[in-house]
């Protein structure tokens, strides 16, 4: 039985997307069977995100509903066993019985199941979220994003009782050597959520990803930092950087 890792964050646009994707390829490298699940129900990203958009004819809501069968709505992916499961371009009437059971399905099928859930004030996050084994909730550097991550985070712990880790995007040294934002670990402690991921900006990767580029074509920093990702939840432990903190989150 495998498990689902739903991603999300305080607000839109902090790398969601990028990451589920890219985080799946380094889980399949690692010859893992992974399922990339695209929640974002009426707004999908991920097919393009993977440069498969012109494959999708059958969607999760088809696939929950059982309009289709699992293989007809999977849509394999390059580098191993790695399947996306698109969202509907629509909202649907799917019940949170049948989403349950579709994804308890997947589980079954797939060592991972990655759920790319729409920000937290989306009505599609609270119905995702409570599916997942562990969620992974991205901030990005300064007081709004942390304010607004302090706040998903509440959000979270209100509809279910399931680990929440952080993961730090964009991540700029220069930033927080120069005292403008509070170090990743700091904010760790503060919201307590423990960080379980630290990825660098890249203005190479930005935008590019939509291209379907495949990971090992990412910036070094940046791949590394999603390896490094992928094996903390196979379980190996892997310590992440600490950084100096010259500046405590927004309230200090
Ligand atoms: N670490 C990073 N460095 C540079 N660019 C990044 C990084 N992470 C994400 N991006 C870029 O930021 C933009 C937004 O990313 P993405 O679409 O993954 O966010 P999202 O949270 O899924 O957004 P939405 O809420 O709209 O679904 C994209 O252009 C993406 O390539
Ligand atoms: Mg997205």
């Amino acid at each position: 039985m495998g498990k689902i890792i739903a991603i999300t964050s305080g607000k839109g646009g902090s790398g969601k997307t990028l990451l589920t994707a890219s985080l799946g390829m380094a889980l399949a490298e690692s010859g893992k069977s992974v399922c990339l699940a695209d929640g974002c129900f009426g707004l999908r990203g991920l097919d393009m995100a993977l440069g498969v958009q012109d494959k999708i004819v059958f969607d999760l809501a088809d696939f929950c509903q059982q309009d289709c069968t699992m293989e007809q709505a999977l849509v394999k992916l390059r580098g191993g066993e790695l399947y996306l499961m698109a969202a509907p371009q629509w909202e649907s009437e799917l019940s949170d019985k049948q989403l349950e059971r579709g994804l308890e399905r997947l589980k079954k099928r797939f060592d991972f199941v990655l759920l790319d859930v729409p920000g937290i004030m989306q009505p599609m996050a609270r119905r995702l979220l409570p599916q997942a084994e562990e969620i992974l909730l991205i901030s990005l550097p300064g007081d709004a994003a942390s304010r607004n991550t302090e706040r998903a985070s509440a959000m979270i712990r209100d509809w279910c009782d399931r680990p929440v880790f952080l993961i730090m995007n964009f991540f700029s040294k220069a930033l927080v050597s120069s005292g403008r934002v509070a170090a990743p670990d700091a904010l760790s402690a503060y919201l307590d959520l423990p960080l379980q991921g630290i990825i660098p900006f890249s203005d190479a990767i930005y935008n590019a990803a939509f291209e379907g580029r495949l990971l090992d074509e990412y910036p070094e920093k940046l791949r590394d930092a999603i390896h490094q990702l992928a094996r903390r939840l196979n379980g190996e432990y892997i310590p992440l950087k600490t950084y100096h903190a010259r500046r405590l989150p927004w309230h200090s």
